[in-house]
């Protein structure tokens, strides 16, 4: 039998990735239902070979739909995913609005996929920040071999993890750039074309700022609570892409040679490390990929059992789409969704 499965948020940036993943993947769905908000209404979405009918959000009734992908915001996700799992249908939501509450589990399937029991208590699950997930699949086999103490990492983030109005901001400021018009900012602080911007989301009152916050409470929640971790979050004017340079310090030592063969043999990674021009990877290459690509692995001299590399990984998929999908196939892998109904 196959499932029913809902994408909210489909007419957006991480929403149209969800449905091609879903078809890239034959996901065993007998139904795939595309839902936004009002205003996309009858607007039309690919999936797979099929054309779907965007349905509103506020109109459909979620009673036999098995599994909701929600990627509208955290102020949609609040008010309506308490209530679709309320229905007895499994929520996998990216959105931060239940990423750190104790009874939501917060999956990256190649890193704690044991903890998705807990969702029954609310029928929802929660995916990552997307600059979050990538790092996680890159600690994780590390963690295991050494034991992380902490981490120091700069975040070179593309404008489409900000939405697909960012997206067009940074292409209309390019154009304009270019042709002396006028320069319009709406989404970010300052000019993102041809400049980068250390602020993503907004000011905590300790200076740092809320996704560098959310680098740190997830990794803590999904791998570790006892590694430290200090981040410096930056936006960058690349479209698709999250990039990382990452500053590790480990309880025992590990030579680059062996986390290189650690990471080689990890799920989810692709080494590309060959230490001559064009060794390593970049985010338009990694765009439209699946994996979490590490390069530029080598010894950080100045501490004891310190290790330095750089990350890359497609924000919409592996920090967003892909993830959310995996999540759902581990529900379905391991039979969990007749439990949902159960604690409707
Ligand atoms: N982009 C990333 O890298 C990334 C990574 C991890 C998590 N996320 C999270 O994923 C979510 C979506 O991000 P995105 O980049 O796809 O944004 P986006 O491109 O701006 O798309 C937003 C989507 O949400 C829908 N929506 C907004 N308000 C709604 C409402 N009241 N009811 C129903 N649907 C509504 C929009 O529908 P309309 O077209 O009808 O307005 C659209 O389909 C956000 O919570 C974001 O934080 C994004």
């Amino acid at each position: 039998m196959g499932y029913k499965v809902a994408v909210v948020g489909a007419t957006g940036n991480v929403g149209r990735e969800m449905l091609d993943i879903l078809a890239e993947r034959a996901f065993p769905a007998d139904e795939v239902v595309a839902l936004a908000s009002r205003r996309s209404q009858g607007q039309e979405v690919s999936f797979g070979d099929k054309i779907l009918k965007v349905k509103a959000l506020d109109a459909y009734d979620f009673s036999d739909t098995d599994i909701c992908l929600m990627s509208a915001g955290g102020e949609t996700s609040k008010e309506w995913s308490p209530r679709i799992g309320a229905m007895g249908c499994v929520v996998i939501d990216n959105s931060s609005a239940f990423r750190y509450d104790s009874d939501v589990p917060l999956i990256v399937p190649e890193v704690n996929a044991d903890a998705i029991v807990g969702f029954t208590k609310r029928n929802i699950i929660a995916n990552p920040n997307c600059s979050t997930a990538q790092l996680v699949v890159a600690l994780k086999p590390l963690h295991d071999a050494a034991t992380i103490k902490r981490v120091v990492i700069s975040t070179y983030q593309s404008v489409s993890g900000a939405g697909k109005e960012a997206m067009d901001e940074l292409f209309n400021q390019t154009r304009a750039v270019f042709t002396a018009g006028e320069i319009r900012q709406g989404k970010f602080t300052k000019r993102i074309a041809f400049n980068v911007i250390p602020h993503i989301d907004v000011f905590m009152e300790d200076g740092y700022t809320k996704e560098e916050w959310k680098l740190v409470a997830e990794t803590k929640k999904m791998l570790d609570p006892k590694i430290k971790l200090t981040a410096t979050a930056v936006r960058v004017p690349v479209f698709i892409g999250h990039a990382e340079a990452v500053n590790v310090e480990f309880e025992r030592p590990l030579s680059p040679e062996k986390a290189t063969e650690i990471l080689r043999a990890a799920p989810g990674i692709l080494v590309i490390d060959k230490r001559e021009d064009g060794g390593y990877m970049t985010p338009h290459e990694a765009a439209g990929e699946d994996a979490t690509y590490i390069s530029r692995i080598r010894e950080d001299a100045t501490v004891e059992n310190g290790l330095n590399f750089w990350c890359v990984s497609d924000n919409l998929r592996k920090g967003a789409a892909l993830n959310t999908v995996q999540i759902a196939e581990v529900l379905i892998n391991r039979k969990l969704l007749n439990r949902a109904r159960q604690a409707a």
